[in-house]
């Protein structure tokens, strides 16, 4: 299986990158800073910026799936969803001439993503979530997750968007619940050990093709 990889170098994307090496994966993964990234066998870096179209289409050629755990490293207005992935889109479209077209992208969102998303809330944390958190602190992180699932809804490709809410740097549970729908009553947390563990199972699964998906403790 080959895997180009964005975001390897970030907390989830390290998690990814060692579960595709754990099941004999080949890796080409985009980093700014490849000289900080560990070297191992089955992983090759590519020096670049998701903002740049020819560092994406190298990263993606010849690939079975992308994976993207890409994300701004702050709370503030950064736009890296909204550069990057228009250009990981195009250039997954520009293969659908090749012998072997690169279609499935399966990627990390956030559960702000959907004005849907609360819909199974109680009504004050529905309240609570949408005006202080959404609206508030998290107003830039939120508005970059509803502009990848636009953009991801629109492609034509195979993507899935996994939308869990605040990530945890704890040990998997190896248990959660997931919704195609809205995020589970007062799912507030789930670890990144369990969310990479989840976008791994979708490499080979069509359960949630086009589709985003829920998940969370
Ligand atoms: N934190 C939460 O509680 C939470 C909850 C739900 C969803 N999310 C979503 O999860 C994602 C972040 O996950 P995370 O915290 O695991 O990641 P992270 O540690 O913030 O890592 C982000 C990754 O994106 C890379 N990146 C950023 N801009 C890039 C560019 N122009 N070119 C190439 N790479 C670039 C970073 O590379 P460098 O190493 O070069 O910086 C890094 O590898 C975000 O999309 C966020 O909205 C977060």
């Amino acid at each position: 299986m080959k895997v180009a990889l964005f975001g390897a170098s970030g907390a989830t994307g390290k998690l990814l990158t060692q579960r595709c090496v754990a099941a004999g994966f080949d890796v080409t993964a985009l980093l700014r800073a490849p000289e900080t990234f560990p070297q191992r066998d089955h992983i090759h870096s590519i020096r670049g910026s998701a903002f740049d179209p020819a560092a994406v289409r190298q990263t993606i050629e010849g690939a079975d799936v992308v994976l993207s755990a890409l994300g701004a490293n702050s709370l503030k207005k950064e736009d890296v969803l909204e550069r990057a992935v228009p250009q990981i889109i195009a250039a997954m479209q520009q293969t659908s001439t090749h012998p072997k077209p690169v279609r499935r992208i399966i990627v990390l969102g956030s559960a702000g993503a959907l004005p849907t998303s609360l819909d199974k809330q109680p009504a004050w944390r529905r309240w609570i979530v949408q005006n202080i958190v959404y609206n508030t602190f998290l107003k830039w992180p939120v508005a970059s997750q509803i502009s990848q699932w636009n953009n991801l809804s629109r492609s034509g490709l195979d993507w899935t968007m996994v939308m869990p809410p605040m990530l945890t740097n704890t040990p998997a549970h190896g248990h959660y619940r997931i919704d195609g729908d809205a995020l589970p009553p007062n799912g507030s947390r789930i670890s990144r050990e369990d969310v990479a563990d989840f976008m791994m199972q979708q490499i080979d699964s069509p359960q949630w093709i086009r589709k985003g998906v829920y998940i969370t403790w």
